[in-house]
């Protein structure tokens, strides 16, 4: 059915330019739309709450110190099994086992620095569109 999930372009995405190449993806998946989308610099607060489960592990500092680095560019998007679709789209975590294809594949080779966030399941999408749209309904 419908959904709606929570997508970062990470300030690697930004920096190298990629933010219209990713949308494009996105945007020409069927019955898919961009509800919301916006340009800004992440809060240690708003970090600390989205990376929460992280807290602790050896990457977490150097993560959000990537994170806060320069502006990501947020969305939300709705429409058909997109919380699973967007995941497909970006591939796995470490860009080197990522398919040329993906987002990841065709364009990353940091783990840190794979360029796109999507919410992994309906819960962590809810949870996380809270943090980055606390006005949407
Ligand atoms: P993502 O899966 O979107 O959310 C957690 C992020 O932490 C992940 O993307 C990477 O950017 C980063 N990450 C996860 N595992 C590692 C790791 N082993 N080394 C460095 N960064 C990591």
């Amino acid at each position: 059915g419908s959904q709606r999930t929570l997508v970062l372009l990470k300030p690697d995405a930004v920096r190298r330019s990629l933010v219209g190449e990713i949308i494009s993806r996105i945007e020409r998946k069927a019955g898919w739309q961009i509800t919301a989308l916006e340009l800004r610099s992440l809060t240690q607060d708003v970090l600390e709450q989205h990376y929460g489960e992280h807290k602790g592990k050896p990457f977490y500092e150097p993560l959000v110190e990537f994170m806060s680095s320069g502006p990501v560019v947020a969305l939300v998007v709705e429409g058909e099994r997109v919380i699973e679709g967007v995941r497909t789209l970006a591939g796995p975590t470490d860009p080197i086992a990522a398919t040329p294809g993906s987002i990841r594949g065709d364009f990353g080779t940091i783990v840190r620095e794979n360029l796109i966030h999507a919410s992994d399941s309906e819960e962590s999408a809810e949870r996380e569109l809270k943090i980055f749209f606390p006005g949407l309904a």
